[in-house]
């Protein structure tokens, strides 16, 4: 098999997660260091740099799927916008962007496809979701891993660092990104799918702390440069509805049947989330 054409244009990004080691190198369908460490290349592009250990959290592939499909809709398109406006402002012409938690791709492609030199490197613990990040731009290199463990990746690399919506680890932020990087991170509002959240109660709710913890938790390595807020009521129909409520955690266990009894979906949702971008400090 030979080398998907994104990975091999972030190879020298990655380094062998057993022996840190910078040179990776293909061989059979695979990756190897020089000491021997191997990492298979799954047929569907992706390389499973995670081995030997279980991951600590990630999609299943029921939510991995709803998230794909939702996101196809377009319904969270003003996000991709905001996300990719904040990632193109001065970056390099050459620039790296690393998407940790990337799910299926979607915010990564809508940077690469902003910045026709950049490559990408997406990381997650979902198998699924890989399968979807590997094809989800042909410069997008995708790559199993854990945002709790050190990255795989070498030190001041990136340009870019894309977290949406996903478990952060702001020293490995810090490691990786270049000096003049930037950290971008999207997390909902207390109102994101508040209409939803009230009639669904096995969605989780929004944690009134949670700006304060994600203050406290970047500020020893980073500084906020600017924050976007994005908030518009979407239409909700029914499908899409289902597979929102599908791509989150705590509603594994809320059957289809229940939620289509009565009148529980609303028909309208208020998308709100904000997107920061950070400097190193
Ligand atoms: C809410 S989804 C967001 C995905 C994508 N950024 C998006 O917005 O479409 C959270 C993602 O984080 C991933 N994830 C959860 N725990 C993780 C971990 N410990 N390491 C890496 N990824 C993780 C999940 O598999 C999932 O793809
Ligand atoms: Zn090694």
């Amino acid at each position: 098999m030979s080398l998907p054409p994104a990975l091999e244009l972030s190879l020298d990004l990655l380094c062998c997660p057993t022996c840190r080691t910078r040179r990776l190198h293909p061989d059979h369908g695979a990756l190897r260091c020089p000491v021997g460490h191997t990492f298979d290349i799954a047929r569907h592009g992706y390389v499973s740099l995670l081995t030997g250990t279980r991951a600590t959290s990630g999609d299943d592939t029921a939510m991995a799927q709803a998230r794909d499909r939702f996101l196809s809709t377009g319904a969270y398109a003003p996000i991709r916008t905001a996300v990719s406006g904040l990632a193109g402002e001065s970056v390099p012409e050459r620039a790296t962007v690393l998407d940790v938690g990337c799910g299926t791709g979607y915010y990564l492609a809508g940077v690469l496809g902003r910045l026709p030199g950049a490559r990408g490197l997406g990381l997650d613990t979902s198998v699924r979701a890989l399968r979807s990040a590997a094809r989800a731009h042909q410069r997008a290199a995708a790559a199993s891993w854990d945002v709790f463990r050190p990255f795989p990746v070498a030190g001041a690399v990136a340009d870019v660092v894309l977290d949406v919506f996903a478990p952060r680890n702001p020293a490995e932020f810090h490691r990786v990104l270049r000096p003049t990087g930037r950290l971008i991170v999207v997390r909902p509002t207390g109102r994101h799918l508040a209409e939803l959240r009230g009639r669904v109660p096995a969605m989780i709710t929004i944690d009134p702390a949670k700006e304060q913890r994600l203050h406290r938790a970047l500020a020893p390595f980073f500084d906020a440069v600017v924050t976007e807020r994005v908030e518009y009521p979407m239409a909700l129909v029914e499908s899409d509805a289902l597979d929102m409520v599908a791509m989150t955690p705590s509603a594994r266990h809320v059957s289809r049947a229940e939620l289509n009894h009565d009148d529980l979906l609303p028909d309208q949702v208020t998308v709100s989330v904000l997107a920061t971008a950070y400097q190193a400090r």
